[in-house]
Parts: structure tokens; C-alpha cells; sequence
């Protein structure tokens, strides 16, 4: 078996994340007996300088026919088109908490213990999508972007979340916001769609409402379905929960199941090019990069080294290590990992 991948450090921590990974990406291929070729494509500002464009022809050429894409981070430009050119509509997040790190959250450890949410967010459409511009009138200058769904968009994605809440616990809450804007129906499409899913319960939940849950409760949910903008913001929240941002590893995929694998946190700019980076989040998107290819062993060898350092006490310093916990930099924490 052999694998192909394309790389796309961006900027920012992105190079760092990314390099780590695939130095256990690497390893674990090696163990568990598959080939795996990378290559670095590029995106966002260092595409625009080197091939004029964000989003350039040689990097959807790499993409193409590949296993995977594995993404950093970029400041501006390229992603929200790459997204879109692959129709990466159902973005995964999970948000897990490690048993170790229980404390680490911003909740008690009694709310978060277990903690086992998996965020499905439409991608490629909703208000990162529709006409926008700026303009001025009588009033003075303005600006808009439009928040517009198909009902077919949100019919699919709503169809990706009820098969994952089947597998799962059988529960459905779906993120909306009718109460304001009653012209993007979840609730009643979700619902229609959920006829052919008896045995999943759908909750609807205005999405405000919802942000509070998961921070008063966050036990409570299994599936969380939500639109672009607000699965972007929700899932933010997870971070706080299990204790870092830099913990979060998210796919999206499109309907043949090719995939973008991405942390869910941006460049970082505060701490980029100190070395200091959490790669957790990508790995964890590189483990569901394996389990997407069925490749089940490797990622539970992910997933039990992970578990492993953390349960041995070693931190990067946005876990704040604090008295027994010995801090480490991205390349020390690899180092731990493949051992
Ligand atoms: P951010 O996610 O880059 O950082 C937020 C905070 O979390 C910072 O304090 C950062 O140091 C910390 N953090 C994030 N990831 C970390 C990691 N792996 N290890 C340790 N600490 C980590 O969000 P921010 O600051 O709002 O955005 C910075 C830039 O990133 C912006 O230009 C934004 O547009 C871009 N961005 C890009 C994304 C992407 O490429 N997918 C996603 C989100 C933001
Ligand atoms: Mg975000």
C-alpha cells in the first residue's frame, strides 16, 4: 500500500505543525508497512509571492489525484478558494478531552471529564460564500456579505451529520439562528432529512443558546451540526474546553471522501518561528487522515503515543505546565511521540 500527500506549511506556526507531523506520519508508515510520498504545495501569501496568485494552478495540479492534503496555516487568501475548488463541504471537528489534561480546561474537571463532541461544519458555503461588498450611499460607507444556503447544501451536510450521530450516541443538536433568520430553515430541513434516521434524536438549538450549553454543559451534546460561520466560532469554544486551541485537528471532505486535514487554530503569529508550537492539532488531523484511509492501526499508534507523553507530564507551554508537568518545544514533544 502507498499513500500520497500534499504538505502546505502556509505561514506562521504552519511550517512548524506541519513538519512535526509528518515526522510521525513518517514513522508510523514505516511501522505499520505503507509508502508515503509528500509534496509541498503552496497557498496564501508565500503562493502569492512565488506564483502570483493565492490559490496557484501548480498546487491544485499536486492535489490533484492525491491522497490528502495536510495544511498549516495562512494569514490571507487561498484557503477559503482551495475549500471550495475540492468542495470540502463537511468540515469534522472533534473535541475530545484527554484524560490527562482534564484539569487544563476552563471548566471543572466534573464538566468536562469524558468529554466526547464532534462539531460537523458546513464548509463551503453560508456567509464566507455569498455577494459581498463595500459601497457608500446618502448614509455613508457600508459594507455586506450575504448569508445564503441552498436548501441542497444544507440538506447534504445535514444527511453527513445524522450518519455520524448514528455511529455515535444517536443524538442530533443542530446550531441555528430562526428566531432572526427565519429564511435558513435547519431545523425543518435537518428534520425531513432525519426521517430516513429514526433512531438519531434531533435537537434544534439557536446557536446562542447553544454557545452558552457548551460552556455551562458541555456533557450533554454528541453531534453538533452547524453553518460555516457558526461551527467556525463554536468550535473555538472547544478549544477553551480541552485546554488549548492547539490541540484540535479537523477534516473536511468532499463527497468522494478526498480530504483537507488542518488544526483548527490560524498562524499563531504571537508565537511562530519559536519553535514552541503545539502539533497536536495537526496530528490529530493527520490520525483522521489515517482512519479516512482506513489505515486504523496507524492512527490508534497516533493516539496512544499522544496519550502516552501526555499522561507522562510533558506540556507545550500553551498547555501551562504547572508544578510536576515538565514543559517541552515542538521538537522535543516529537521526539517523545516516536519513541
Ligand atoms: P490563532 O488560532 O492563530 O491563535 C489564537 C491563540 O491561540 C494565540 O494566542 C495562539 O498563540 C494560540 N495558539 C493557536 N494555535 C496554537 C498552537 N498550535 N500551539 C500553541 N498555541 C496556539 O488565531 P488568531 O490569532 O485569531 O489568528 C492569527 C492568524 O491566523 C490570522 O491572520 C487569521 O486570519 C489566521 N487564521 C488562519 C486559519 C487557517 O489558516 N485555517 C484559521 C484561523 C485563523
Ligand atoms: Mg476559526
Amino acid at each position: 500500500q502507498s499513500y500520497r500527500i500534499v504538505a502546505i506549511p502556509g505561514e506562521g506556526i504552519g511550517p512548524e505543525v506541519v513538519e512535526a507531523s509528518l515526522k510521525v506520519l513518517q514513522q508510523v508508515a514505516k511501522l505499520e508497512g505503507f509508502a508515503l510520498q509528500v509534496d509541498y504545495g503552496w497557498l496564501g501569501k508565500t503562493a502569492l509571492e512565488k506564483f502570483g496568485s493565492y490559490f496557484p494552478q501548480t498546487t491544485i495540479e499536486l492535489c490533484n489525484g492525491s491522497d490528502g492534503i495536510v495544511f498549516g496555516a495562512v494569514t490571507q487568501g487561498g484557503l477559503l478558494e482551495l475549500r471550495k475548488h475540492y468542495d470540502f463541504f463537511c468540515n469534522l471537528r472533534p473535541i475530545t478531552i484527554v484524560d490527562s489534561l482534564v484539569h487544563k480546561s476552563s471548566l471543572r474537571p466534573e464538566k468536562i471529564k469524558g468529554l466526547d463532541i464532534l462539531v460537523i461544519r458546513e464548509l463551503v458555503s453560508g456567509i464566507y460564500f455569498g455577494s459581498a461588498a463595500r459601497g457608500s450611499d446618502e448614509k455613508g460607507a457600508y459594507g455586506y456579505h450575504t448569508m445564503l444556503y441552498y436548501d441542497h447544501e444544507i440538506r447534504r451536510i445535514a444527511r453527513q451529520a445524522l450518519q455520524k450521530a448514528q455511529q455515535r450516541r444517536g443524538k442530533l443538536t443542530v446550531a441555528h439562528k430562526e428566531n432572526a433568520l427565519p429564511n435558513l430553515p435547519w431545523t425543518r430541513l435537518v428534520q425531513e432529512e432525519a426521517t430516513a434516521f429514526p433512531d438519531v434524536v434531533v435537537e434544534p438549538m439557536l446557536v446562542d443558546n447553544l454557545a452558552m450549553q457548551m460552556v455551562m454543559n458541555p456533557q450533554r451534546f454528541d453531534v453538533i451540526l452547524a453553518s460555516n460561520l457558526f461551527g467556525d466560532i463554536l468550535s473555538d469554544i472547544g478549544g477553551a474546553l480541552v485546554g488549548s486551541l492547539g490541540l484540535l485537528g479537523s477534516a473536511s471532505l468532499n463527497a468522494d471522501g478526498f480530504g483537507l486535514y488542518e488544526a483548527i487554530h490560524g498562524t499563531a503569529p504571537d508565537i511562530a518561528g519559536k519553535g514552541i508550537a503545539n502539533p497536536l492539532g495537526t496530528i490529530g488531523a493527520c490520525v483522521l487522515m489515517l482512519e479516512q484511509w482506513g489505515e486504523k492501526r496507524a492512527a490508534q499508534r497516533i493516539m496512544a503515543a499522544q496519550d502516552r507523553v501526555l499522561a507522562q507530564g510533558y506540556r507545550t507551554a500553551d498547555l501551562s505546565p504547572q508544578g510536576e508537568e515538565i514543559l517541552v518545544n515542538t521538537e522535543q514533544l516529537i521526539q517523545l511521540l516516536l519513541e
